[in-house]
């Protein structure tokens, strides 16, 4: 178990972590009622600060899904950037960490979902990212289990609810003997694994689902996508049909605090030789250089002030 941090943040707050609760009450808790976002705080190659990686793209995702959801997020964008650096800061982090930012519902009447009958607030939780990099690769499989369609549960909108889907296809993945999941939809197409977008290689040419395949539409995704085309890499953009995944040359993942993962076999079918393909581990390494990298100004938001971190 690692360590907890030292403190929350709850309702406009700076908690210690055992105060940290929200009530049993609270449609949060009974119904996994929220909208929530991973920022990640990436230490600089020089070391001289953390820095939030697309802050404002993870908030202004935040607004979409709370918007869908009909729940009002009772702080302003620099409230929030404001809090997420000071719960940062609070807690000494130094290494890379990752801020959940949580806006929920809270108490209100037995049986009813009306907005203006319900309580809303804001809760985050600062972690070390411990999550464990996989530079070997995954072993994945197809889920049975299919993603949430749009028509019922959008995954564009990060709920909280939403990640019961995907939680079902991870569990299942592991206990058959997998790495994690690649989950499709109702129709068959790609979608998506269960807390990450998924591209594949193709003679060349980087391809990822489209935003309307039932995806989350990942900040990490949209910077492969941006630093891809830098590059002067071919990257499309559409429906992707499962066989697709047997016939790569490479597949991988992206996710907020893990980066770039390699895939390297999907249903025990090798990608390609079997091993992390060149093109995966070249734009891994754009985006670690991207995520550690303080002149990218429109990305990087510094999480200390200057001078505050030794
Ligand atoms: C379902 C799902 N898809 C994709 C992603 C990747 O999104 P991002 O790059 O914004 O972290 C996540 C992140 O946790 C996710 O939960």
């Amino acid at each position: 178990m690692t360590q907890a941090p030292r403190y929350g943040w709850l309702d406009g707050r700076i908690v210690d972590w055992a105060d940290a609760c929200l009530h049993v009450d609270t449609q949060c808790v009974l119904g996994g009622l929220n909208a929530y976002e991973v920022v990640g705080a990436f230490r600089s190659r020089a070391g001289d600060n953390l820095y939030f990686f697309r802050l404002h793209e993870h908030l202004q995702r935040l607004r979409l899904s709370a918007k869908v959801m009909r729940l009002a997020v009772p702080y302003s964008d620099e409230e929030l950037g404001a809090a997420a650096r000071r719960l940062v800061a609070m807690n000494g982090f130094r290494e890379d960490a990752g801020v959940r930012i949580v806006a929920y519902f809270g108490a209100g009447p037995v049986f009813s979902y009306r907005p203006e009958e319900i309580t809303t607030g804001v809760f985050m939780v600062a972690k070390a990212a411990t999550a464990g990099r996989r530079p070997g690769g995954l072993h994945v499989c197809t889920s049975g289990w299919q993603r949430l369609p749009d028509i019922a549960a959008p995954p564009r909108v990060k709920a909280g609810a939403n990640y019961h889907n995907v939680r079902l296809a991870q569990i299942q993945a592991k206990v058959d003997g997998y790495d994690d999941a690649i989950l499709t939809s109702v129709a068959g197409n790609v979608c998506e694994l269960p807390l990450a977008n998924v591209f594949l290689v193709r003679s060349g040419v980087v391809v990822t689902p489209d935003v309307a395949s039932g995806i989350l539409e990942g900040i990490t995704r949209q910077a492969i996508l941006d630093l891809g085309r830098e590059m002067g890499i071919t990257m499309v953009e559409r429906p992707v049909d499962r066989s697709e995944l047997y016939a790569a040359d490479e597949v991988f993942a992206t996710t907020t605090l893990v980066g770039v993962t390699p895939i390297v076999s999907v249903d025990r079918y090798p990608v390609g030789p079997g091993a992390p393909g060149p093109l995966t581990v070249r734009l891994g390494k754009a985006l670690d250089d991207a995520v550690r990298n303080p002149a990218h100004t429109r990305w990087a938001t510094p999480v200390y002030d200057a001078g505050d971190v030794s």
